[in-house]
């Protein structure tokens, strides 16, 4: 078995409600997460620019080191005086001129700035930009300076609905975050020409707290909890080619994931699903249950939440071919052997204080979901399970939404049809209950039994 890949996931940052970002200078005087950081603010030319001027200052109030780089579409909009105002650094507008230096030595300033720097910032970032950024073309001292950094760089897309629907433009997004760039969503709201839509710019306070997301700052009611979450469904290889799977996307679990770092968590994302996974997580990519239940075991003894989003194949093949098999023309009768339970093995070695959650994907609806969920909490001794229909049509795996309850000991609630991203709010605020200084007084062990103590499987 191959070692598990792990990265630093990038893609989607989740807005954060306003006030408290937490990333400024803190009242007891101690330094904000942004302090000191040299960080780039790109500016384009968008309706946008003028909110940029609020980013620039709320940087330079929490201590960071502003060097804004404005497009020559962003003087058109705002005047590169304002920023040069606010900042630490002059604002620079030209590959070419004497201001693209600045107080460079550098001949060649987008290096040297692409080297010297912590962050990139881009708000807003046009559809000019995005697409100069994907293609990798240098055309002004923000791209080539883009494309110079190392730095680790969020942009913060704004334009009109349909321009940010274009294919053109969601493409060029998904190459972006495929290459772990930070992408912050538009908000949706009210757009330049008294036009309705997505496309936005987010506030300046939700942009500063997903740039200090992205250097590794956490916040929020979870700060200083650590949870894994499993997402997507695992592959059980027949042979060089050829597997058996289930159709479980990951988008759940990716839900779970992106909600826990959103409220400070720090989560490991243990994920066979090929889809960005949600920025601020570290990402273990598996294939098989095996690989997932090694990862799993690995990673769940230090953490304080355990969340098994991801559909693990409950049998594998008892022997995978190392050639590809051939095609005879005959029957073939495939025998499969059960899996790991990687749920009641996480469950027989829980720590006290630690929360665990399952998952049941269930072809059954109602009372009789509600009865199955009870049933595998009861089994595995998790502390939570998420019934959801699968099998229907909408919902379940792949889909965007879920039908779901959430069965504990005592209570199942009901959510109905809703968003994958709707379950993952609820689970996560009933995870951050259980996880109360009231609930881990509870005897949370005594619930976790192995399945043969109970006598129930
Ligand atoms: C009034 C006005 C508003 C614009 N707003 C946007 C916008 O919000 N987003 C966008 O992507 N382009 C917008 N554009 C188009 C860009 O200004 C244009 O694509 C320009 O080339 C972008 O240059 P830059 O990316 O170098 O800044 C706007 C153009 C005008 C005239």
């Amino acid at each position: 078995m191959s070692p598990p890949a792990t990265t630093s996931g990038a893609g989607s940052l989740t807005p954060v409600e306003p006030g408290g970002t937490g990333v400024g200078t803190s009242g007891g005087g101690a330094l904000g997460p942004l302090h000191g950081k040299r960080v780039v603010l790109g500016v384009c030319g968008g309706i946008a620019a003028y909110k940029a001027v609020e980013v620039c200052r709320r940087l330079a109030d929490a201590g960071a080191l502003v060097s804004p780089v404005l497009t020559e579409g962003a003087t058109h909009f705002i005047a590169p005086l304002t920023f040069t105002a606010l900042a630490a650094e002059p604002a620079r507008t030209s590959l070419f001129g004497p201001d693209g230096r600045g107080d460079l030595a550098s001949p060649v300033p987008h290096v040297a700035l692409g080297r010297s720097i912590d962050a990139v910032v881009v708000a807003p970032a046009t559809a000019r930009l995005i697409g100069s950024y994907s293609a990798g073309i240098s055309s002004d001292l923000l791209t080539a300076t883009l494309l110079a950094t190392r730095a680790p760089v969020l942009i913060c897309p704004a334009m009109h609905a349909e321009m940010w629907e274009h294919p053109s433009v969601q493409d060029n997004v998904a190459l972006l975050r495929r290459r772990g760039v930070h992408v912050l969503d538009p908000a949706e709201g009210r757009l330049a020409g008294g036009d309705y839509g997505k496309g936005r710019l987010p506030d300046a306070h939700e942009i500063v707290a997903a740039l200090a997301t992205v250097l590794g700052h956490r916040s929020g009611p979870l700060a200083g909890v650590t949870a894994v979450v499993t997402a997507g469904g695992t592959r059980e290889a027949l042979d060089p080619v050829r597997y058996i799977a289930n159709r479980s996307s990951g988008k759940q679990g990716y839900a779970v994931a992106a909600e826990l770092v959103q409220r400070g968590a720090a989560v490991t994302l243990i994920t066979s699903s090929p889809l960005a996974p949600p920025a601020g997580t570290e990402v273990i990519g598996v294939e098989s249950a095996a690989e997932m239940e090694q990862a799993a075991l690995a990673a769940g003894d230090g953490a304080d939440v355990i969340v098994m989003a991801a559909a693990v194949a409950d049998y594998r093949p008892a022997v995978t071919a190392d050639q590809k098999l051939k095609k005879t023309g005959a029957p073939v009768t495939l025998e499969l052997v059960p899996t790991a339970d990687i749920l009641a093995g996480l469950c027989a070695r829980r720590r006290p204080g630690q929360v665990i959650v399952g998952f049941a994907a269930e072809t059954a609806a109602g009372a009789e979901l509600v009865a199955l969920g009870r049933a595998k909490l009861a089994a595995k001794g998790a502390d939570l399970i998420v019934a959801n229909e699968v099998g229907t049509a909408g919902v379940g795996f792949g889909q965007d939404a879920s039908r779901a309850v959430i069965v504990s000991e005592h209570s199942a609630e009901d959510l109905g049809v809703v968003p994958k991203r709707v379950v993952a709010t609820k689970l996560v605020d009933t995870i951050e209950t259980l996880l109360s200084p009231a609930a881990s007084r509870r005897p949370r062990d005594a619930r976790c039994q192995t399945p043969d103590a109970k006598g129930r499987n």
